[in-house]
């Protein structure tokens, strides 16, 4: 299946990083988390300590290089895969992938990456903004009980200190925002598979997702 664009999107903790990766390894495809991308400009804005509510101190994007390689992620060339984690980030991650200049810098980079095909990209607006014509689109979901048991596993296993009640209050906080915003809001695309992950395992729901594939051919879209 040459040139196959396969697109995943859903909220927050439905586990669209960790499946699309596992496809990926599985096809032999590129991986591309777009979320990490835009953690990756909200750690770089933090840093710089600009106003984040400004659109036009994102200027310095046309001089970064931000860039996603085998489930890492890079600014510059220096990796920030685990940095692009913090609370900090994800506290102020929505408001920043909420900025129309932000978006259009991403989203040009996210294109040419999936130019050649072979290409698992998942986020928020990639079956509806980046890739309308993908071959196949899921829209991954998950009660949020689910998602934030799941999210602060992750936490608990990366030595993160974590409280469920606190885990649930921040995804529905940030479903909330990504949801409403204006510019290109979380929804699901009008020709997407909306699968319920909430009682599958990541097995099961990579090789569902892998036999939809096999289903539909490439059709050599954009
Ligand atoms: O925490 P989780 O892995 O679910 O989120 P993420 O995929 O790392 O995405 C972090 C944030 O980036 C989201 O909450 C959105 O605000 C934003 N995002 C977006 O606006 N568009 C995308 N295509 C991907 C992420």
């Amino acid at each position: 299946m040459p040139g196959y664009k396969l697109a995943i999107d859903g909220p927050a903790g439905s586990g669209k990083s960790t499946i699309s990766s596992l496809i990926a390894k599985k096809l032999g495809w590129t991986h591309i988390d777009t979320g990490a991308m835009y953690r990756a400009v909200t750690l770089l804005a933090i840093e710089k300590g600009i106003n984040l509510n400004d659109e036009a101190s994102y200027r310095f994007l046309e001089s970064t290089y931000i860039h996603y390689d085998l489930d890492k992620i890079f600014i510059d060339n220096r990796d920030v895969t685990e940095a692009i984690r913090s609370e900090s980030v994800t506290n102020n991650v929505s408001l920043v992938a909420s900025m129309p200049y932000v978006r259009k810098q991403l989203v040009d980079l996210q294109q040419k990456a999936a130019k050649n095909g072979n290409i698992v990209m998942d986020g928020r607006d990639i079956g509806t903004v980046v890739l309308p014509h993908a071959d196949l689109k899921i829209f991954l979901t998950a009660n949020v009980e689910e998602r934030a048991k799941r999210r602060y596993k992750e936490n608990v296993k990366k030595g993160k200190e974590a409280q469920i009640s606190k885990v649930i209050e921040d995804i529905v906080i940030r479903d909330q925002k990504d949801s409403t915003r204006k510019e290109s809001p979380l929804k699901k695309a009008s020709d997407a598979i909306e699968l319920d992950t909430t009682y599958l395992t990541i097995e099961q729901v990579v090789n569902k997702i892998i036999e939809l594939t096999d289903k539909k051919e490439s059709n050599h879209g954009v």
